[in-house]
């Protein structure tokens, strides 16, 4: 695939503990400008922590993070959101009493410095086709919405890196194409993403470049068609 060389992230040695427990135990992940890198691994391979941690919900605990030639280590996430980087939650989470415009607006006015935030949002929202429901409490969206909606609010903060956590579960295989075609019209306008998913197939459909994660640490880089002849990869997708 074609991508700028031009290393965005730069994430190396990442800890991350709770308690006494290593969630993640020295992940190494990096990502060039306008690349798409799948992030795969079984349930609890720390994938959500380590998402949790680049965009700084979570502290880490031991590391280095940069981003955009800066370290950005233990840097808050309003800080980060300003800086570029921003998320989906794996389970949505609008704020249900507002409507769709609503939520958008609160991310453009309070994510974005640039441009003119009526523009932001009209964009957001034309961008996952959500502009005809802009009016609906969000509470009524359905799951597949309440996820175009959570990507929405990402853009309206002019992500430059947008990291998104298993957004493709729960969801019909058309939603789920529709959805790949979005996450690519979105990197097609120069974002960058690292795109946590359980099953390879999602992933295969938007880059060849795939980590796959076990139990907090790197287990594997390369392209899927590598991945499918790994040996200890194949182990933990089908040993569990
Ligand atoms: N806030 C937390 N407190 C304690 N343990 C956590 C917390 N978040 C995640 N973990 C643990 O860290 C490990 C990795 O979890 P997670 O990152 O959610 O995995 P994945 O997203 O790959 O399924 C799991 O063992 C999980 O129980
Ligand atoms: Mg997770």
């Amino acid at each position: 695939m074609s991508h700028n060389s031009k290393k965005l992230l730069r994430v190396e040695g990442l800890v991350k503990k709770f308690g006494g427990f290593k969630a993640l135990n020295g992940v190494n992940i990096d990502v060039c400008q306008e690349q798409i890198v799948g992030l795969a691994g079984p349930n609890g391979s720390g994938k959500t922590t380590l998402i949790n941690v680049i965009s700084g919900v979570y502290r880490p605990d031991g590391g280095s993070i940069e981003f955009d030639g800066g370290s950005i280590y233990k840097f808050p996430s309003h800080k980060l959101v300003h800086k570029g980087i921003n998320r989906t939650f794996q389970v949505p989470k609008p704020l249900s009493a507002l409507t769709v415009w609503e939520n958008v607006r609160l991310a453009a006015v309070y994510g974005s410095s640039e441009g003119n935030p009526l523009e932001t949002i009209r964009d957001a929202l034309e961008f996952v086709e959500l502009d005809n429901l802009k009016d609906s409490i969000s509470a009524g969206l359905t799951f597949a919405q309440q996820k175009l909606l959570g990507l929405a609010t990402a853009l309206a903060t002019k992500p430059k890196l947008l990291l998104v956590d298993e957004i493709a579960a729960g969801l019909s295989h058309q939603e789920l194409n529709w959805i790949a075609e979005t996450l690519l019209r979105i990197r097609a306008t120069g974002v960058a993403m690292i795109v946590v998913e359980h099953h390879l197939g999602f992933i295969d459909s938007l880059t060849s470049d795939v980590v796959v994660m076990n139990a907090g640490a790197n287990l594997f880089r390369g392209s899927i068609q590598e991945a499918a002849q790994h040996e200890e990869v194949v182990e933990v997708f089908l040993g569990r």
